[in-house]
């Protein structure tokens, strides 16, 4: 009798290579683009997860708990963060739970935990350039981000774009494709995402580490 067919891994069969050169690009550049990261599979699943009636979207605010607000001119994304209830999500965390392993082991990050969400941009809404995390103040300090758009083409719009520190010259311009994966140092890349021509979907995310002290406690996000 034929053993029933293994899952298709959610990542490469052979992923410590993949975080070698990971860990390299992020020591030598301090961002890193990988096509294909995630397969087809995994990626059409974390799709479906917009459909999930759980999953109950809102347009995303800028700034923490106490000044949170919604401000359409700066983004006009809707989001959902990621529980990790379903199959998919469960196997999206999985996947960031072993990089996040990975890059400690290489690089000595501390990375500590992550947190996700679920970002759809309907055409026409964008992301101002901004940084995820203020040098100093916040415990993100890697951002990932990866896209769930097959077929992306070059007047789609909808392209992240990576400034250097300054934030004045543009180091990288991105198209949202399905299975890419974007990991850059939160506090040294100013980014934004241009304006969307076609419905945009993706998952952002952020490794933190434990920035708890005796003086102070992290404010919920
Ligand atoms: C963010 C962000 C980039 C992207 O959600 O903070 O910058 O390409 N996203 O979606
Ligand atoms: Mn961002």
């Amino acid at each position: 009798m034929l053993e029933p067919a293994s899952p298709t891994p959610a990542i490469s069969v052979n992923p410590e290579l993949i975080f070698d050169v990971l860990a390299d690009a992020l020591v030598e550049r301090g961002y890193a683009v990988l096509d294909d990261f995630f397969n087809p599979r995994l990626i059409a699943a974390l799709r479906t997860e917009f459909n999930h009636p759980d999953c109950q979207f809102k347009t995303a605010g800028i700034g923490r708990a106490e000044d949170h607000a919604i401000a359409l001119d700066v983004r006009g994304d809707r989001i959902c963060w990621i529980e990790g209830g379903s199959a998919a999500a469960a196997e999206f965390l999985a996947v960031m739970e072993t990089l996040r392993l990975a890059l400690n082991r290489r690089l000595f990050m501390g990375l500590f935990d992550y947190e996700s969400h679920l970002a759809y941009y309907p055409v026409g809404t964008f992301y101002k350039k901004h940084v995820d995390a203020f040098v100093g103040r916040s415990n993100r300090v890697l951002s990932t981000v990866v896209y769930l758009n097959p077929s992306w083409a070059e007047g789609d719009g909808g392209e992240l774009v990576l400034y250097d520190e300054a934030g004045a010259l543009e180091v990288e311009k991105l198209c949202p494709v399905a299975g890419r994966l974007v990991v850059f140092l939160s506090e040294r890349f100013p980014h934004e995402v241009l304006p969307a021509r076609r419905e945009r979907y993706s998952v952002a995310g952020w490794y933190r580490v434990n920035s708890n002290t005796t003086d102070r406690v992290d404010p919920p996000a």
